[in-house]
């Protein structure tokens, strides 16, 4: 198995971990590239360490938030969110605190409703969403999606149009029509962008109202794409759909999506998060049955149609930029 180390190119970006309201008082234990990392809330802001004691190998997360600092459950070795050790209450007040008592610290930050880890060097200073969220539109914030998958197949799945007639038949699209239009990718400094891709949806909003939708593709880091939707029935309504996917190991995934659009800014989320949760469902008998289950980047493996021009374009990405971590 791959080690997280080795992929240089997916320790570098921002991981979505955790929705921000599941943050609270407590430290909260998570997996980012296979490695356990703790996160945890003080006054300064958020934190992530590698969830380990240095003293005996005690998950961090087992302790406890206080004053600011993160308290082993162990022996209440006190952690400053710089990952400094400022107390060790079994050593005697004169004597001072050894240097190697610290915790392994990693990047982390709060923006758009989620706590995001980098295990490494930020290849950006902040997700590469952040450039690309409208501003005055209606969000939603949905997952966190559990899924028995690799990243990449689950980024794959989303950017395969020809999966909609079928997987998702009478929501968004109808197997009756299940063509598709010839279209082109294009790639500009690591994104990817598909031309425009018309499909007929019987439903794609659960009013019943069926339209033609034309979806724009793009593919904007490794593990984090998105799509854009407008259709000739209602010119001007715009929306607008991320996913961002949670190496958690080679072949578990944690999926948060981020749904924006300029029309009916009043509905409730909860409308939008039920249709979202049907959607994944149908889509997880797929990504969690694909064999092999790691994508695989040699493009003499599987066959390939010009209708998966995006996939393809995907894949030769993931091998451009060196993601070992759930390829293959
Ligand atoms: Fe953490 Fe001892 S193992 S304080
Ligand atoms: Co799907």
């Amino acid at each position: 198995m791959t080690t997280a180390i080795q992929d240089s190119a997916l320790i570098d970006q921002w991981h979505p971990v955790l929705l921000s309201s599941a943050l609270l008082e407590r430290p909260v234990s998570t997996r980012v590239l296979a490695e356990r990392v703790v996160v945890f809330r003080t006054s300064q802001g958020v934190h992530a360490f590698k969830d380990l004691c240095i003293h005996r190998g005690v998950p961090l997360s087992l302790g406890k938030v206080a004053g600011d600092e993160l308290v082993c459950a162990y022996h209440g070795w006190s952690y400053s969110g710089c990952g400094a050790c400022t107390r060790i209450p079994s050593l005697p007040q004169d004597q001072p605190i050894p240097s190697k008592a610290k915790a392994l610290v990693f990047r982390c930050i709060e923006a758009h409703g989620l706590i995001w880890v980098c295990l490494g060097t930020p290849s950006t200073p902040e997700p590469p969403i952040s450039s690309r969220l409208e501003e005055g539109y209606a969000e939603v914030i949905m997952g966190p999606y559990q899924l028995r998958a690799a990243a990449p197949r689950l980024i794959e799945n989303f950017l395969d149009v020809s999966h909609l007639m079928f997987v998702h038949e009478g929501l968004l699209g109808d197997s009756q029509f299940a063509e598709i239009g010839d279209y082109h990718v294009h790639q500009l400094e690591g994104a990817l962008r598909s031309d425009e891709i018309t499909v007929y949806q019987p439903n794609p909003d659960g009013t019943g109202r069926g339209v033609h939708s034309r979806y724009v593709y793009e593919v904007l880091a490794p593990l984090c794409a998105a799509f854009t939707k407008r259709s000739d029935e209602e010119p001007g309504h715009i929306f607008r759909l991320f996913l961002m996917v949670l190496p958690v190991t080679e072949t578990e995934s944690v999926a948060f999506m981020i749904k924006q659009r300029n029309y009916a800014l009043e509905e409730p989320d909860e409308i939008f998060i039920l249709f979202q949760d049907t959607l994944i469902e149908q889509d997880r008998e797929m990504v969690e049955n694909q064999t092999p289950e790691l994508l695989p980047l040699d493009l003499q493996m599987e066959l390939h149609l010009k209708s998966d021009r995006m996939s393809i374009a995907y894949r030769k990405l993931l091998r451009e930029q060196g993601v070992t971590f759930g390829t293959a």
